[in-house]
């Protein structure tokens, strides 16, 4: 049987950077069936709302979901009756289950000197965010009344344990579990579930707490000292943006969100950069299109499980860097076109 995966360009620079994406997945899947639906903005002008249901239908029958970026001015609205992008994305999320969200962030030596960040504090970063993604106060009850607006933040021990399990379950040799005991009873919860799963499942990892301002700082005072940052939902929304600066360019940062593999039934992952759709530069030809290449990478390795296919385009992707290959937010000149052949061609 092909091998059906879902594309969703989404909005913005989403299109530009998907095509050439989707070249790259064909290489390596010769048997691949691509199957395009409309999502975020462009679904909203289409269908009037950013998820429709058949897309979100064709999402869970597929093998894997490979998404660009979602949003743009034109969307942008604080009226909560009207449709938003990003709900899209959440809906999706939520629809497919995936409640763990992987963020390696591993900056490449050719990269050292494009970070604002000095060299000798990020040389051998090599670190995983594996942020909770269907939880907390991205998903509770929402209220708004003329002069006040809530936002609940509701974790179950079942969420927490679950994503314990991932974080532990991808640590070479330590968990910093990040939260907010010392004011939150959401991050109290979360931080008893952890320890009691690390010392019922994974006594051999290394465990420590931090709290969120703390390890806010320690990301950029010392990245070196993590190997996985298991955090909630909004901690890890921020920490993440926050760890991409430190491979030079939010425009490196891939990611993958997977939700419960052991489930009966197909369990699609869904793999995005964690970039945006960045609508200054969108229709240019300009943007850089790694993370977007990265994130097909992860379909491969998570979706697909062709981890040597998987490693070879990573390593085209370090290669052609080496190579001196910069976009403008690396500080170069070359275009998406001229990043895309330079990965074609280191990967011969
Ligand atoms: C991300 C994005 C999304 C999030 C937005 C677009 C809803 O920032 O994937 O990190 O907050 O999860
Ligand atoms: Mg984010």
């Amino acid at each position: 049987m092909a091998t059906r995966i879902v594309t969703l360009p989404g909005d913005g620079i989403g299109p530009e950077i998907l095509a050439p994406a989707v070249a790259l997945l064909e290489r390596f899947v010769p048997d691949v069936k691509v199957e395009e639906h409309v999502f975020g903005g462009a679904s909203i002008d289409a269908h009037g709302t950013a998820l429709t249901d058949s897309t979100l239908a064709a999402c869970q029958s597929a093998d894997a979901v490979l998404l660009a970026a979602v949003g743009g001015p034109k969307w942008d609205t604080t009226d909560p009756d009207q449709p938003r992008p990003e709900q899209g994305l959440l809906g999706l999320r939520k629809g497919l289950g995936l409640y763990a969200n992987l963020r390696p962030v591993r900056p490449l030596p050719a990269l050292y000197d494009a970070s604002p960040l000095r060299r000798e504090i990020i040389e051998g970063t090599d670190l995983l965010v594996v942020r909770e993604l269907t939880g907390g106060i991205y998903f509770g009850e929402k209220s708004r009344s003329a002069t006040s607006a809530t936002d609940v933040c509701t974790y179950s021990v079942h969420e927490i344990e679950r994503i314990a399990r991932v974080g532990f379950g991808a640590a070479r040799s330590k968990v910093a579990s990040v939260d907010k005991a010392n004011v939150l009873e959401t991050s109290r919860l979360w931080r008893e579930t952890v320890k009691r799963v690390h010392a019922e499942e994974f006594p051999h990892i290394e465990l420590e707490h931090v709290l969120v301002d703390n390890a806010a700082m320690q990301l950029v005072s010392a990245p070196r000292r993590f190997d996985v940052i298991l955090t909630e939902n909004l901690f890890g929304d921020i920490l993440s943006d926050e760890a991409a600066m430190l491979t030079g360019s939010i425009g490196m940062l891939p990611s993958a969100s997977i939700g419960d593999t052991d489930a009966p039934g197909p369990h699609p992952g869904l793999f995005e950069p964690v970039h945006g759709s960045a609508p200054d530069i969108a229709g240019q030809g300009i943007a850089n299109p790694l993370a977007m290449f990265l994130s097909v990478a992860l379909l491969l390795r998570h979706g697909l499980t062709l981890e040597s296919e998987a490693l070879a385009l990573e390593s085209a992707v370090d290669k052609a860097l080496d190579q001196g290959l910069r976009t403008r937010d690396l500080g170069g000149t070359a275009s998406t076109a001229e990043a895309t052949e330079a990965v074609l061609a280191a990967l011969g």
